[in-house]
């Protein structure tokens, strides 16, 4: 059977609440573990192609990835390590959303072109722009599976239940009869604090039963990101937090421990390996 990549959408129609961050660290993580891993910024302010030091930057990002079907890998594939490779953000205009949009296999073709011709790659990993649009769609039909960090105060939350979940809704409705199925959403609580508020806010997102609002399963993983200087400071230096801080006294653990929970939890590893 012909391997196909894991595709990872990191996605949250709320901005600021880690989507970059989570895509940056969780590549980075998962390079480390041995796996292939391209990570895709498909956000116009390009903050995953800045995140890390590139060392071979590609002729061609974004737009050729998302509208040429015959694109090769190594057009455009800049290499940050052996292992960790990105496409980058090419589109500070946002024409990508109207091709996207105006174009009749516009939301589904980038599924196919991933399926069919990044299959050098384990795991492929795609940051998203928070806000809904027609880009945003063709990254959420590609994925097989959703991540979305939730930051656990009462906007974050509110937008996560009505507006992220509502997209995901709207796009498992629209796209029922294409043949293609939505990916089912793990959503993690970051920047947790040790605040009433914030430790309120996680247990009522904890609590939710989703199948009542959501079309596609949802679950909430038990690992979660505490509002952590070490994760910024790693951002800092262009260094993964799991590199970055290895061990600590604080409650709550290192950022390396933070990370293998959160990607123990998700279990790709079983998805990969029996994919
Ligand atoms: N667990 C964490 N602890 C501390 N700071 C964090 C944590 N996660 C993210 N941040 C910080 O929060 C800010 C927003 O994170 P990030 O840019 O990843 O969010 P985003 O969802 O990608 O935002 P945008 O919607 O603008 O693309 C950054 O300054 C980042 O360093
Ligand atoms: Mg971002």
């Amino acid at each position: 059977m012909k391997k196909t990549p894991i595709i990872i959408a990191v996605a949250s129609t709320k901005g600021g609440v880690g989507k970059t961050t989570t895509s940056a660290n969780l590549g980075a993580f998962l390079a480390d573990q041995k796996l292939n891993v391209l990570m895709i910024d498909a956000d116009v302010q390009p903050s995953l192609s800045e995140y890390y030091a590139v060392d071979e930057i590609a002729d061609y990002g974004l737009t050729h990835l998302v509208t040429n079907p015959k694109v090769e890998p190594s057009e455009v594939a800049s290499k940050i390590e052996d292992n960790l490779h990105i496409v980058m953000s090419d589109d500070p205009e946002g024409d990508l959303q109207n091709w996207v949009r105006n174009t009749a296999d516009g939301r589904t073709r980038l599924r196919y072109i991933l399926n069919q011709r990044f299959t050098q790659f384990d795991v492929i990993i795609i940051d998203t722009q928070g806000a809904v649009g027609a880009l945003q769609e063709a990254t959420i039909i590609a994925a097989d599976l959703l991540i979305s960090p939730v930051i656990p105060d009462k906007l974050c939350a509110g937008e996560f239940i009505h507006n992220t979940l509502g997209m995901v809704n709207r796009l498992a409705e629209s796209t029922q009869f294409m043949g293609c199925k939505i990916a089912p959403l793990c959503a993690f609580l970051n920047c947790t604090s040790n605040t009433n508020d914030s430790r309120d806010y996680a247990e009522e997102i904890r609590s939710l039963d989703y199948s009542e609002i959501c079309d596609v399963p949802v679950r909430v993983l038990n690992a979660e990101i505490p509002d952590t200087v070490a994760f910024r400071d790693a951002t800092s230096s262009q260094m993964p937090a799991h590199r970055y801080e290895t061990s600590t006294k604080r409650k709550g653990g290192s950022a390396l421990e933070l990370m293998t929970n959160l990607v123990n939890e998700l279990d790709l590893f079983a998805e990969v390996h029996n994919g």
